[in-house]
């Protein structure tokens, strides 16, 4: 009898310890999947006042994430949530590209762009925040960096030159255009017939990517604010754990017709 309950009790404390080493691997995440969800959901936003609208084309307009968070930026899950290197290999940037990184913040990606470019190319970064512009021009100047060009954007004008840009890319940026109709129309008068423009969404479609509704974009979303404004879509990347990458090119056979009157700039 003595032994029976012995043996139950051995028993019980084994169930005990291996319940609970099965319930923390469950908990555990699995090796190169993105970890930080809550990390990620501590994103710092603000409304700048710029008289925007509220909503586009039944999408409500993100408000903008302000330099105050720019540390979020260069989180260290960041590596393993977006895989920048493999975003930047997927769209083969030469070395002499002209690339557009709109809404660049405090540099994450325009580095990395500046590296792919070479001496030859040249990075145009804009952004609407000084403050951000600043801290990008710093960590430029300390990664030794050259060909980076900081330029402070409007809400409504992206500050480029005309008919220059090979590429601009926009990196969980256009979700926060507070005027996308004509931003839109502005990026398309940078690009060089031909040039592609690429937006770095985190998925709508997917509940389980931890980033707030407003700062999501659903695939089908994107096409229908971006095709009207004169691009064609190409294709839409899926490689990344939480992010779409969506291509989208300036037609090239544009450059010999007459260009577009001027379309009313009503964002809704
Ligand atoms: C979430 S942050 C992303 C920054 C950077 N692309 C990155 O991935 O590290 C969004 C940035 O877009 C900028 N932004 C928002 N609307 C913009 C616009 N219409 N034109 C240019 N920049 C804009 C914000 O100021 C902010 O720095």
């Amino acid at each position: 009898m003595r032994r029976c309950c012995v043996l139950a009790r051995v028993l019980g404390v084994y169930w005990v310890v291996s319940s609970l080493a099965i319930a923390q691997e469950a908990q555990a995440p699995r090796a190169q999947e993105p970890q930080a969800k809550t990390e990620a959901k501590q994103r710092p936003a603000k409304r700048l006042q710029h008289g925007s609208a509220k909503s586009y084309m039944g999408r409500p307009i993100a408000d903008v994430m302000s330099f105050e968070g720019a540390d979020w930026l260069f989180r260290a899950s960041r590596e393993v949530e977006e895989r920048p290197e493999e975003m930047l290999d997927a769209l083969q940037i030469k070395p002499g590209d002209t690339v557009a990184d709109v809404g660049a913040g405090a540099g994450y990606t325009s580095l990395r762009l500046a590296k792919r470019v070479g001496p030859s190319g040249k990075v145009l970064a804009t952004d609407l925040q000084p403050q951000m512009l600043q801290m990008l021009t710093a960590n430029a100047r300390a990664a030794g960096v050259k060909n980076v060009r900081a330029i402070q954007c409007t809400p409504t004008d992206p500050k480029l030159p005309s008919g220059q840009v090979d590429l601009v890319l926009m990196v969980d940026v256009y979700h926060e255009c507070s005027h996308p109709k004509t931003t839109l129309q502005g990026l398309r008068k940078a690009l060089k017939p031909g040039g592609r423009m690429v937006l770095v969404e985190f998925r709508a479609e997917d509940p389980d990517v931890p980033i707030k509704p407003e700062h999501k974009m659903a695939l089908a979303q994107v096409r229908k604010e971006i095709e009207p404004e004169g691009f064609v879509f190409k294709e839409s990347l899926e490689f990344l754990p939480w992010q779409h990458i969506i291509i989208f090119e300036r037609p090239a056979d544009e450059a010999s017709k007459p260009q577009d009157p001027p379309k009313p700039t009503t964002e809704k």
